[in-house]
């Protein structure tokens, strides 16, 4: 896949997307989210594509916000669009079926860290920063931000930050639970893809529908969540892979799942 402003890259099950406008600190403007929309969209049916890295082009950032010279000529209408434009491709990620894994290489900002959020997994640089700064230009998150944000590490901290807009190192990302583990920045892209690669050894059809019913968790009810689970579980049990998994470890043997 070939786009001006996000890189793509298939090394054997990972699928690598980085955001490749290190001048402008990876900030998403309407080419570049309309170039991440058209990606996900064609990995969602990329059968050859067990999981996705999202990273960010440069030394310095993930991914630095929203543009903010296009948002500075919003009207209220052309702001709602515009937050909705955004808040479809971060639920086309979410939604994705398959694991996708931030690789948080330096500032994740405003709409980096909502992009963050709409991963399954984040794993930060030493280097990186975290924060929700909208309020200093007069605007809230609209990437999904208040959302998500609130729901991973919960409301008061969620509030602090989005009230306060200020930012956080990886340290504190990892003590708050917004990130899962940080690594020396020469070391986070080979982490991302360990991280990947063992996700991928796993039987396909086990890890998509577990990521199903994780997904589906914000969206509703704990007995509705127990319902799909058991369903999920179900369709698991009618699979090659669940017959391989569970005869290979009573025969004392590494499985080989054919994803069927
Ligand atoms: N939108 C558009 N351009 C952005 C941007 C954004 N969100 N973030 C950075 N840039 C641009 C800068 O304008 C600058 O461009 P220029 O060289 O043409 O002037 C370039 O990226 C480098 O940024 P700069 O500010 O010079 O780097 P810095 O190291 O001094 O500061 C930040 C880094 C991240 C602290 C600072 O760029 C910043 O605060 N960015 C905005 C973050 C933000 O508010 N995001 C939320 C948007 S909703």
């Amino acid at each position: 896949m070939e786009y001006q402003n996000i890189l793509f890259e298939m090394k054997d099950k990972i699928a690598l997307v980085t955001i490749n406008r290190p001048d402008k600190l990876n900030a998403l403007n309407n080419k570049t989210l309309a170039e991440l929309k058209d990606c996900f969209s064609a990995l969602r049916n990329k059968d050859d594509a067990d999981a996705v890295i999202v990273t960010g082009a440069g030394e310095k950032a993930f991914v630095a916000g929203a543009d903010i010279s296009e948002l500075n000529k919003l009207s209220a209408v052309e702001g709602k669009i515009f937050s909705e434009r955004g808040q479809e491709v971060f639920n086309l990620i979410e939604k994705l079926g398959k694991p996708v894994i931030a690789a948080v290489n330096g500032f994740a900002l405003g709409g980096g860290c909502e992009l963050a959020l709409a991963c399954h997994i984040r794993i930060a640089s030493e280097k990186a920063k975290f924060g929700q700064p909208e309020v200093n230009l007069g605007i809230i998150p609209g990437y999904g931000g208040t959302q998500r944000l609130t729901r991973l590490i919960n409301s008061g901290r969620a509030a602090e930050l989005i009230l306060t807009g200020d930012l956080i190192d990886a340290r504190e990302a990892l003590r708050i639970g917004l990130v899962n583990k940080v690594y020396s920045g020469e070391e986070l892209l080979s982490k991302s893809y360990e991280l990947a690669e063992k996700i991928s050894s796993k039987g396909r059809i086990a890890v998509q529908m577990a990521l199903r019913s994780i997904v589906s968790c914000d969206d509703i009810t704990d007995i509705e969540g127990q319902n799909l689970e058991s369903s999920l579980f179900a369709l698991c049990c009618g699979t090659e892979d669940f017959k391989e998994g569970t005869s290979a470890f009573l025969e004392k043997r590494k499985p080989l799942f054919k994803n069927s």
